[in-house]
C-alpha cells in the first residue's frame, strides 16, 4: 500500500517526536497527530515553539520546519483516521491502579479506546501501528476489536516498538539503533519499512512476528532497568566499603562483553518506561504461572525502590535524624535531564519522604512547572494538597532554592548544576552544609575542599 496520509493517536512523548521526524523525513507524507487534549493540541500548535508541550532538544527547530507543511496537529480525531492508510496507536497505557493487576498490569483502556474510534470511523483499508509499549498479545486484542466491530474493511496489525529515550529522542530517532517491525502481513511491513527507509539503512530495520516485536520492547527495557539496579547494588555495597562505584563501574564497563552504557549509579531510575514494563513482564509471567521468572525481574523494581528509599534515609540520618523543620533545597525533578519529563522521578518520592519527616523542600528544576510538582506529589494521595502546598515550594532560581537551607540534594543530572557558583551557594548555606548527590555529578574533593559535607552514591 502506498501511504500519502498518516494519523497519529496521542500527541505525548512519543508521538510527537517520532511523527516530527518521520515527517521531516517523508515531505511527501501527510501526517496528522491528534490527541483528546485540546490543550495540549493548542499548545503543539503554539507559534512560540518554546512553549510546545514537550521539551525535547532539537524536537522545535523540526516542528518549526515542519508544521503546517506536511505535519499537523488536530483534535480531529475522526477526520485524521478517516483519511489515513496509515495509523499509529501512541496513547498513554499507564499502570493499573484498580482491580485484577492493580500496580502491575498495564491499562489499556486507552488503547482499546483508540481501536474502536478507529472501527467505527474507518470506511477503507487501513495498517494500524502499536507504537505505545504493550504488554505481549495486545495486537491480538486490537485485531479482534477492529475485526468483529469494523464493517468490512481490512486492518493490518503491526508492532512497531518505540526505543527512543526521552532527552536525546530526536538524536534516537535520527540513528537508531534498529527499527523493529512485527507483523503478518509481508506488504504491511514493506510499508512502514519504507517511510523509516527514507532515512534508515533497511539493514537496520529488522522484522518479526507480533509477539517477539512485543516482548523484544519489554525485555530491552527490564535489560535496561536491570544493569542499573545492578550497579546500584554494588553502589550500597561500596559505601560499606572503600570502593568506589564509579571506579568499579569503569572498570567493569571496559571488559566489552559487559560494555560501559547505563551503569550510572543513581538515586534510583525514573521514567515511564522502565518500571512499567517491568511490572508487565512481571505480571504476564506470574498469569502463565512462572513465578521464578516473575520474581527474578520484580527484583530489579525491589532493588530501584531500596535506592530512593536509602538516598532519604541516609539523608534524614546525617542531618542528626531529623529533618523536622529543617529547609531542604532539591536541584532537579525531572526524571533525568533535557526532558520536562518527571513521571516516576526518584524526587517525587524523595520529597514524599522527607515531607512526612516535615521537611521544608524548595524545589528547582529549569524546566519542570511548579503546578506538575505539586501534581506528582498530589498524585500521590499521601497527604491533603494544602499540606503539600505548604512543605514544597518551587523556586524560579536555583541560588534562592539553597538559600539558609541545610542541606542539597541533586535529583536530576542537569549540566548546569555543575558550573554553579558552589562557594556562593556555601556561604548562604547553614552550617554544617551538606550536599547529597544523586547524581555522582559535582566533585567530591572540590566541594570538601569548599567546606561541604559531601555525599554521593556508592563513593
Ligand atoms: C527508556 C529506554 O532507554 C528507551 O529505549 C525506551 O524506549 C523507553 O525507556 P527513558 O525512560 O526515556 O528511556 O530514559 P533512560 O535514558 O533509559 O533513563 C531511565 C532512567 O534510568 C532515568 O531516570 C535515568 O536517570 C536512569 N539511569 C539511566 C540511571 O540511573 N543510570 C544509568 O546509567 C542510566
Ligand atoms: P507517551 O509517553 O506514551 O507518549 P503521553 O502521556 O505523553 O505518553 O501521551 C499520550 C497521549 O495520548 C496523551 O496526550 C493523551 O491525551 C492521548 N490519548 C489518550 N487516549 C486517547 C484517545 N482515545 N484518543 C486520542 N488521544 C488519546
Amino acid at each position: 500500500m502506498k501511504i500519502t496520509k498518516i494519523c497519529c493517536i496521542g500527541a505525548g512523548y512519543v508521538g510527537g517526536p517520532t511523527m516530527a521526524v518521520i515527517a521531516k523525513n517523508n515531505p511527501h507524507i501527510k501526517i496528522t497527530i491528534v490527541d483528546i487534549n485540546a490543550e495540549r493540541i493548542a499548545a503543539w500548535n503554539d507559534a512560540d515553539v518554546s512553549k510546545l508541550p514537550v521539551y525535547e532538544p532539537g524536537l522545535a527547530e523540526i516542528v518549526k520546519e515542519t508544521r503546517n507543511k506536511n505535519l499537523f496537529f488536530s483534535t480531529d480525531i475522526n477526520t485524521a483516521i478517516d483519511e489515513s492508510e496509515m495509523i499509529f496507536i501512541s496513547v498513554n497505557t499507564p499502570t493499573k491502579t484498580f482491580g485484577k493487576g492493580k500496580g502491575m498490569a498495564a491499562d489499556l483502556k486507552y488503547v482499546e479506546l483508540c481501536a474502536r474510534n478507529i472501527a467505527d470511523i474507518a470506511t477503507t483499508d487501513k495498517i494500524v501501528v502499536e507504537k505505545s509499549t504493550l504488554p505481549v498479545r495486545t495486537a491480538q486484542a486490537i485485531k479482534s476489536i477492529l475485526e468483529n466491530t469494523g464493517n468490512g474493511v481490512t486492518f493490518d496489525i503491526l508492532s512497531n516498538p518505540e526505543f527512543l529515550a526521552e532527552g536525546t529522542a530526536i538524536e534516537d530517532l535520527l540513528h537508531p539503533d534498529r527499527i523493529l517491525i512485527g507483523g503478518e502481513s509481508e506488504e504491511a511491513i514493506d510499508s512502514l519499512a519504507s517511510i523509516y527507509g527514507s532515512w534508515v539503512p533497511q539493514e537496520n530495520i529488522l522484522r518479526t512476528n507480533v509477539w517477539s516485536s512485543e516482548l523484544s520492547k519489554l525485555t530491552a527495557n527490564a535489560f535496561l532497568a536491570q544493569r542499573i539496579s545492578s550497579i546500584n547494588a554494588i553502589s550500597e555495597l561500596c559505601e560499606h566499603t572503600e570502593a568506589n562505584v564509579n571506579e568499579v563501574a569503569k572498570a567493569i564497563g571496559m571488559d566489552s562483553r559487559i560494555g560501559s552504557k547505563f551503569l550510572k549509579a543513581s538515586v534510583g531510575f525514573g521514567g515511564s518506561c522502565f518500571q512499567k514494563d517491568i511490572l508487565n513482564l512481571v505480571y504476564i509471567a506470574r498469569s502463565y504461572g512462572l513465578n521464578e521468572v516473575a520474581n527474578y525481574w520484580e527484583q530489579v523494581i525491589i532493588m530501584n525502590d531500596h535506592q530512593k528509599r536509602r538516598f532519604s534515609d541516609r539523608l534524614i540520618k546525617t542531618l542528626y535524624n531529623t529533618v523536622s523543620g529543617k529547609k531542604i533545597g532539591l536541584l532537579g525533578w525531572a526524571f533525568k535531564k533535557d526532558t520536562n519529563d518527571t513521571r516516576e522521578s526518584a524526587a517525587i518520592y524523595v520529597t514524599d519522604h522527607l515531607v512526612s519527616e516535615q521537611a521544608h523542600i524548595a524545589v528547582y528544576d529549569p524546566k519542570v512547572s511548579a503546578v506538575k510538582i505539586q501534581t506528582d506529589l498530589n498524585y500521590l494521595n499521601t497527604r491533603t494538597e494544602a499540606e503539600n502546598l505548604k512543605y514544597v515550594a518551587s523556586v524560579e532560581n536555583p541560588y534562592e532554592a539553597l538559600k539558609n537551607a541545610h542541606a542539597v540534594a541533586i535529583m536530576t543530572e542537569w549540566d548546569e548544576f555543575k558550573t554553579y557558583d558552589w562557594k556562593q551557594i556555601y556561604t548562604d548555606m547553614k552550617k554544617p552544609a551538606f550536599i547529597f548527590d544523586g547524581r555522582n555529578i559535582l566533585d567530591k574533593s572540590n566541594m570538601e575542599a569548599i567546606g561541604f559535607e559531601y555525599y554521593s552514591i556508592g563513593q
